[in-house]
C-alpha cells in the first residue's frame, strides 16, 4: 500500500483525524484544530469581527439612549443570545414559537415573540411560555387573537404580557395605525388576563432601503405612524412604555423616529444583502458592522477553464448574490442540490481541495440549514456554538 501523503501523515493521529476532531469538539478541546479540519459546507464565525459588532451595537445604545432587544431569527443560538444579553440587550426577540421556547427554556428573560400566535397550537404554546416566565411577551395585530389569547391565559390562570403590532409598511403583519390600532390596544388593556405592554412596528422595507437619507425618509413614512399610535395609547392612559421595531439598517435612525428599542438581528453577522445599503456618511458599502459569518466550502472539481465546482448548492442556500471572500469579481452560480460553481474571467483560479469562504445573501435561511457555528480566530478553531436543534418543523 502506498504511504499516506505527507500532508495527511503530519496531521492524522492514528489515521482518524475526523473522529479525533469530533471527539475533541465534544470535550471543548479545540487545540490544534484549523478550518482545514472541518467538514464542508460549514458555518465559520470570525470571532474578532463578531465581538466588534456586538460592542458597536452596545456602545450605540449606551450613547444614544435607545435600547436593543436583539432578534435571534438570524442566529438561533442560545450561546449568541446570552452574549447579547451580557452586552446589554434587554432580552431577546424571536420570530417563531420554537425560537421563543428555546430562549425561554435557556433561562433568557424578557423574550419578545414578534409574531402574532395564531391557531390553537401556537396560542397554547405562547401561553405556556407566559406561565413559565412572567417576563415573556407576545404581540397581537387582530382583535380575535386578543380574545383567544385572553381566553387561553385565563384557562391557564396567568396574565400574559401583550403588545399591539402596528402596520409599518410590510403587508405581512400589523394592524392599521392610529385609531384602529388604539382600539386593539384598548382591547388588550381591557382583557383581564392580558397585560398591555406596548406597541410594535417593524419596517422591513426601510431596513434595506439603499442610501441613509432615503432610509431615514422611508422610516419616517413607515414607522412614524407606529409611534403616533403609541402616543395615542399613552394619551388614553395605556402603558405604552415599549415602542419596539427597527433593524440593523435603521439602528441609527430609529431613535429620532421615536422607538424606545430596536429588534436588530443581522448586525452580529451581516450578509451580502445588507452590505450595500450605504452608510450615514455616504459610502456605498455599509461598513457600520463587519461581515463575521462565512460559509466555508471546498473546491471539489476543476475540469473547465474559468470555473471550479464547490460543495455548497441549493441545500446550503447558495445564491448567485453570495460573494466570495477576497474575490469580489468571482461569480457564484447554483449547480443543483449539493454543488455550486465559481466562475471568473481574469486572475488566478482555485486549487483542488482549496477552502473558499462565501458571504451569504440571507443569514436567516442559511443558518437554518446548519447545526453549529465554528468560531475561529484567523484559521484556528476556538469554540463551537450549537444552532437550534433540527428536530421539528422546517421553521423551527
Ligand atoms: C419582526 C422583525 N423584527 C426585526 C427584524 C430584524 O432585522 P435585521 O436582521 O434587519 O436587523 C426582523 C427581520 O426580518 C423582523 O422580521
Amino acid at each position: 500500500m502506498a504511504a499516506a501523503p505527507a500532508a495527511f501523515a503530519a496531521t492524522t493521529p492514528k489515521g482518524f483525524r475526523y473522529a479525533d476532531v469530533e471527539a475533541r469538539i465534544a470535550r471543548g478541546d479545540f487545540r490544534g484544530i484549523t478550518k482545514d479540519d472541518l467538514g464542508t459546507p460549514a458555518l465559520v464565525v470570525d470571532k474578532a469581527a463578531f465581538d466588534k459588532n456586538i460592542r458597536t451595537m452596545s456602545e450605540h445604545c449606551k450613547t444614544t439612549g435607545i435600547a436593543v432587544r436583539s432578534h435571534c431569527k438570524i442566529h438561533k443560538s442560545v450561546h449568541i443570545a446570552k452574549q447579547q444579553v451580557a452586552m446589554g440587550s434587554l432580552g431577546i426577540s424571536c420570530a417563531t414559537i420554537a425560537e421563543s421556547e428555546l430562549m425561554v427554556g435557556a433561562g433568557i428573560r424578557n423574550v419578545l415573540h414578534t409574531c402574532q400566535p395564531a391557531g390553537k397550537n401556537k396560542i397554547m404554546r405562547a401561553v405556556h411560555l407566559g406561565a413559565k416566565d412572567s417576563t415573556f411577551m407576545v404581540v397581537a395585530d387582530d382583535p380575535e387573537t386578543v380574545a383567544l389569547l385572553n381566553e387561553a391565559a385565563a384557562a391557564a390562570g396567568i396574565k400574559l404580557r401583550t403588545l399591539v403590532d402596528i402596520y409599518a409598511g410590510l403587508t405581512r403583519h400589523g394592524h392599521a395605525a392610529g385609531k384602529p390600532g388604539l382600539e386593539v390596544a384598548k382591547k388588550i388593556d381591557a382583557s383581564k388576563n392580558l397585560i398591555f405592554s406596548g406597541v410594535m412596528g417593524y419596517s422591513g422595507v426601510a431596513s434595506h432601503t439603499k442610501g441613509w437619507e432615503q432610509r431615514r425618509e422611508q422610516s419616517r413614512k413607515d414607522v412614524g405612524p407606529v409611534v403616533e399610535t403609541a402616543m395615542l395609547c399613552r394619551k388614553a392612559g395605556l402603558n405604552a412604555a415599549i415602542i419596539t421595531g427597527g433593524s440593523t439598517g435603521t439602528y441609527n435612525i430609529d431613535k429620532e423616529i421615536g422607538l424606545t428599542e430596536l429588534q436588530a438581528g443581522s448586525y452580529v453577522f451581516m450578509d451580502s444583502a445588507y452590505n450595500h445599503i450605504g452608510t450615514r456618511a455616504g459610502s456605498e458599502r455599509y461598513s457600520d458592522f463587519g461581515t463575521s459569518l462565512h460559509v466555508l466550502t471546498t473546491v471539489i472539481s476543476r475540469n473547465h477553464a474559468g470555473q471550479v465546482t464547490i460543495d455548497a448548492g441549493n441545500k446550503a442556500m447558495l445564491k448567485p448574490t453570495d460573494q466570495v471572500v477576497g474575490r469580489p469579481e468571482v461569480v457564484v452560480e447554483n449547480q443543483g442540490a449539493e454543488f455550486g460553481l465559481l466562475k471568473w474571467k481574469d486572475g488566478n483560479g482555485f486549487k483542488l481541495g482549496e477552502k473558499v469562504e462565501l458571504i451569504t445573501t440571507n443569514l436567516d435561511t442559511t443558518t437554518n440549514c446548519y447545526d453549529r457555528y465554528y468560531v475561529c480566530e484567523g484559521d484556528k478553531l476556538v469554540d463551537v456554538w450549537p444552532i437550534m436543534g433540527r428536530a421539528g418543523a422546517v421553521q423551527r
